[in-house]
């Protein structure tokens, strides 16, 4: 469970976050929506106890993380994954070095325990046979896919963060991504692994989430399902939602 209680955050004084607070089981599947700026990776960074509200709390299984230090939030962190905004891999390292950091980071594996590991992962995401390639020599989706497998790799998170998953993709490809994040997080709760999806792409988030919420002025304007979503009365998220009732009606 996470849990925000009245979360004030700002970075050089500038607020960000005002005064919010919300609770998210593990197994849920959740959308932050938001325009550009208004502080939707900010959530996820003080989730993961990268940085540290001003003022409120936040708890993580009940536990406070905003008192942690460096090595108890190790703890915390990896009951999550993450995939970082637009997918980012290391350059310099293949696909196979690229899935294999996680490993060595945060396991014991023997190198050959390592490589037999990086080949079930990337074959469960289907993208194999791009184990030898450099990130530049894939292509957009293939490069989200392996983001995916690297932040899988190493832990079995109760949740998975998504960053922008799918912004920069062609819409065939950020389906494809969709298709891959509801496949990974099938199954039932409270066992299976939720996911917090962070998006500006309307038409995405209806696709895999199941709740939505929407930021705005540093405060949650909206949480609620499709249906409260698609029915809001709320000007702003409206517009914001135009997106989705032109692609609705263009079908
Ligand atoms: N490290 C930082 N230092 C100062 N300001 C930042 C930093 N990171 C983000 N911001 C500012 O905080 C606000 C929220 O950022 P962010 O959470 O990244 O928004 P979003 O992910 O919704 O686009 C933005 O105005 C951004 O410019
Ligand atoms: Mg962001």
């Amino acid at each position: 469970m996470i849990e925000f209680r009245n979360v004030t955050f700002g970075y050089n004084n500038k607020i960000v976050l005002n005064d919010v607070s919300f609770r998210a089981h593990f197994h849920e599947k959740i959308a932050i929506l938001g325009g550009s700026g208004e502080g939707k990776t900010t959530i996820l960074r003080l989730i993961l106890g990268l940085v540290r509200p001003d003022s409120g709390k936040i708890l993580i299984d009940g536990q406070d993380i905003t008192r942690l230090t460096e090595s108890e939030l190790r703890d915390i962190r990896m009951k999550f994954s993450i995939v970082f905004q637009e997918g980012a891999l290391f350059d310099s390292m293949n696909v196979r070095e690229n899935v294999a950091f996680c490993f060595r980071e945060y396991s014991n594996y023997s190198e050959d325990e390592i490589e037999s590991r990086v080949r079930e992962i990337l074959k469960r995401l289907g993208i194999e046979g791009a184990i030898d390639l450099m990130p530049e020599e894939l292509s957009g989706g293939m490069q989200r896919r392996v983001a995916i497998a690297r932040s899988l790799a190493g832990c079995n998170p109760k949740m998975v963060l998504y960053d922008e998953a799918t912004t920069g993709l062609d819409p065939l490809t950020a389906d494809n991504i969709c298709s891959l994040i509801r496949e990974l997080s099938s199954g039932e709760p409270p066992d299976r692994a939720g996911f917090i999806i962070v998006t500006h792409k309307v038409t995405d988030a209806v696709k895999v989430a199941e709740r939505f919420m929407y930021i705005r002025n540093g405060i949650i304007a909206f949480d609620g399902d499709i249906i409260a979503l698609r029915n809001t009365g709320d000007m702003e998220l409206r517009r914001f939602t135009e997106e989705l009732h032109m692609a609705e009606n263009c079908l």
